[in-house]
């Protein structure tokens, strides 16, 4: 592959951290962190369409997660089901496209039918797409892609390889932004991002800014992407 000097990310994953720590701060229960969270997504997808990018995924529930205290997973579910359809609305408004990735056959059928009508409101992909990652684990997803291609008998190549994962159709991101000051991937499109740039900072996810946003984004720009190749 060439090497390129990037100007704008066509897809920016972010892992959207500190949700709880921000609560925390303000002596609040973790749950109202996660409440705030939500915000920032649709603050940043309607900021991502005024600047051109098209892609924006969301690591917003892990296969891990489910470690966390039940009141909290089902207050996080309880949150899905409350504001799926008013973010969709939003996203619509603006022609954004909301698409859900990972494992969702655990979800109950109430919030599949929710799940499922968020996405059928939400816009038809012009204004950019939305990727919203629930219940998703790269492993999971790697050895799910791996059965269905031996279930098919047919061997796989990097690219058809990409088409059995949750992401089908999604370029790989071209920058992670992850929130919170944590450095790893906590099991995140280990896939997707093998060439993708990484940008991590501090700031907790209910306060991650258009300007920080901004700011992460001429830290890319300053970045030579080579794949392998060498110095331009
Ligand atoms: C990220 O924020 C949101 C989810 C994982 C659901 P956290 O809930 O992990 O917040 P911290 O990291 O504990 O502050
Ligand atoms: C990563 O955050 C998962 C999501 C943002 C959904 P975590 O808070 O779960 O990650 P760890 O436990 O710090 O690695
Ligand atoms: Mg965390």
């Amino acid at each position: 592959m060439k090497s390129k000097k990037n100007s704008l990310p066509n897809h920016i994953a972010f892992i959207m951290d500190g949700n709880g720590r921000w609560a925390k701060k303000r002596l609040m229960p973790r749950t109202s962190g996660h409440k705030e969270g939500i915000k920032t997504i649709e603050r940043l997808s309607e900021k991502a369409l005024e600047l051109g990018i098209k892609y924006m995924s969301y690591f917003a529930f892990s296969t891990e997660n489910w470690s966390r205290p039940k009141s909290e997973v089902d207050y996080l579910l309880e949150l899905l089901e409350k504001r799926l359809i008013s973010l969709s609305e939003r996203l619509q408004k603006n022609d954004i496209e909301l698409i859900i990735s990972g494992d969702l056959s655990i979800f109950s059928d109430k919030l599949l039918d929710v799940f499922g009508e968020a996405m059928n409101s939400s816009g038809s992909g012009k204004g950019g797409v939305a990727n919203l990652c629930l219940n998703y684990g790269a492993r999971d997803e790697i050895i799910r892609g791996v059965n269905a291609a031996v279930v098919k008998g047919k061997k796989v190549d990097e690219e058809s390889f990409k088409e059995l994962l949750y992401t089908n159709g999604i370029p790989d991101p071209d920058l992670l932004i992850r929130t919170g000051g944590e450095k790893r991937l906590s099991n995140f499109m280990l896939y997707q991002l093998a060439y993708t740039e990484l940008y991590f900072c501090d700031t907790l996810w209910p306060d991650f800014s258009n300007e920080e946003l901004l700011i992460a984004l001429e830290n890319y720009a300053k970045r030579e992407r080579r794949f392998g190749g060498l110095k331009q």
